[in-house]
């Protein structure tokens, strides 16, 4: 089974959030399973960096959506790469998507039809000794690929098999949405400009052309799959995704159990296993030092690692911190993103110096470290397609809070009193992401970790011993990928 995954963003070469963990790992998970995995990325300066020597150019496209284009084929950090290298789009440092202000590239909508429709080409046989059995895009930035498949394929292409598609949605908010003006530059007939094409309310929706037109539609947790159905959670698309309701499915993310490892991890000062967490301590005085804590052993450390975004529940935080604080919890916050609520979290830490410190920026090592020495992650998240931070928290016994939506349902036990007689809890759950749901949540931490220790110790143990590496996961797109490619053959 040869599959070629289209994605905008992959871990190690370059990351904004969860879909880099994924497109990053997914490959790796899938090799045994007898899946072949290639991966077509845009030319983006740090991925062309990344590249190792040897990289060879299979394809050179003079005119490629306003320049020239090359189709590069290499790896980098071990995985196999197609890499659009064309520099009128892609040649731009900083993150993918935004300027330096901030604000969205005004040419996205070219930058990612110039990699769906290079997709679509490489699933027509473009590189002659590969041509994948599915293409697997992500997200927006790769939902034009079976698109261009239905407009520009049967037949158009001299009738050559088309792959079959997955489109796996990551994130409902993220749309794709694009003036109607950007039309004649992506390269599609003019009749897809309808209701049953890609046109969305007067403008052209990429993922909603996603939607419309993929064999199958995955989202990242089987929660998700659900609520996005929803006329409260479905974001304008619910009515769409019920049309296609048979093809739409959840499959929840797994984490790299090989870069999220405490018992190996060179960017924690102590490491640790399940069986004697001592260690962590070390990890925490590290934090409250660079942090600039007082260190408290009766109360809580509790980080967040996250995109400051309302979808994460930041505001909430930020308006609480008084009450949060009063619950007996120390805060650590690394992330960064909408400024207004960098402001407002760094007045909470001002207020507070000794029990709340914040550290804006993108930092993938101070990430490790938080997860390493917290006592808990707090993810108040008013929606969750999956979130990856809770899985590494419940991997380094770090205990996750979080709200029950999306992937946080799915992934955290509740440790309520019927769980921890049953011995199963790994971790805390509250269901209304409101300023009583969240403290009541932070005051049962307090409790548990204050005064029942040895419960608090077995939450944390059964989160390391719950199973969140890709291995089940990686088997449900392996046997979603077999389906496709028979039906296909029935034709
Ligand atoms: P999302 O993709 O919605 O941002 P996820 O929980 O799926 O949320 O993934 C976020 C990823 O980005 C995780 O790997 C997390 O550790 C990482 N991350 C988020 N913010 C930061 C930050 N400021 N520094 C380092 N890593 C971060
Ligand atoms: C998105 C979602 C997040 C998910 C990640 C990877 O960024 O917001 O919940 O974990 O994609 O699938």
């Amino acid at each position: 089974m040869k599959v070629l995954s289209v994605a905008s963003e992959m871990f190690p070469m370059l990351k904004t959030g969860g879909l880099a963990d994924v497109a990053g790992a997914l490959p790796g998970a899938l090799a045994p399973l007898g899946v072949q995995v290639r991966t077509l990325l845009p030319g983006h300066p740090k991925v062309l960096a990344a590249l190792d020597a040897g990289a060879k150019v299979v394809a050179e496209w003079p005119l490629w959506f306003g320049g020239p284009a090359r189709l590069l084929a290499g790896a980098a950090a071990g995985l196999d790469l197609l890499v659009l290298d064309a520099p009128h789009l892609h040649d731009r440092a900083g993150n993918p998507y935004l300027d330096a202000n901030g604000r969205d590239w005004p040419d996205n909508a070219q930058r990612y039809a110039a990699l769906a429709h290079a997709a679509a080409r490489i699933g027509w046989g473009e590189l002659k000794t590969w041509k994948p059995d599915v293409l697997h895009v992500h997200d927006w930035q790769g939902a034009l690929v079976p698109a261009y498949l239905h407009y520009l394929g049967n037949g158009g292409n001299g009738g050559k098999k088309q792959p079959a598609t997955v489109l796996t949605i990551h994130n409902l908010a993220f749309q794709g949405q694009f003036n109607a003006a950007v039309w004649p530059q992506l390269g599609l007939p003019d009749e897809a400009f309808s209701m049953h094409g890609l046109e969305y309310f007067g403008d052209v929706g990429f993922l909603k052309a996603g939607i419309q037109f993929a064999d199958a539609i995955t989202t990242v947790s089987p929660t998700y799959a659900h609520e996005i159905r929803t006329h409260r959670d479905g974001m304008g698309m619910d009515a769409m995704l019920r049309w296609r309701q048979a093809a739409v499915s959840g499959i929840v993310n797994g984490i790299d159990t090989e870069v999220w490892n405490p018992a190996t991890d060179a960017l924690l000062p102590a490491r640790y296993g399940a069986q004697d967490l001592a260690p962590r301590l070390a990890n925490k005085r590290e934090i409250e030092k660079r942090f600039g804590l007082t260190a408290d052993d009766s109360s809580p450390l509790i980080c967040m690692i996250s995109r400051l975004t309302e979808q994460k529940g930041i505001d909430l935080v930020a308006q609480h911190i008084d009450a949060i604080v009063a619950t007996g919890a120390r805060l650590a916050i690394l992330g960064s993103g909408d400024a207004g609520l960098e402001a407002a979290l760094r007045a909470g830490a001002q207020t507070h110096p000794q029990r709340v410190a914040l550290r804006i920026g993108y930092d993938e090592p101070l990430s490790h470290l938080l997860q390493g020495g917290s006592d808990a992650i707090l993810v108040p998240s008013r929606f969750e397609p999956c979130g990856l931070t809770q899985l590494y928290g419940l991997r380094y016994g770090c205990v996750p809070i979080v709200a029950r939506v999306g992937g946080l349902a799915d992934t955290v036990i509740d440790a309520n009193d019927a769980a921890l007689k049953a011995g199963v809890g790994t971790g805390i759950q509250f269901a209304d992401v409101t300023a009583e749901g969240l403290l009541e949540a932070l005051r049962r931490a307090v409790q548990l970790f204050r005064h029942q220790p040895a419960d608090w110790l077995r939450i944390q143990r059964n989160g390391m011993a719950a199973d969140v590496g890709w291995r089940s996961s990686a088997a449900e797109y392996a046997a979603l990928y077999a389906r496709l490619v028979a039906k296909e053959s029935h034709k």
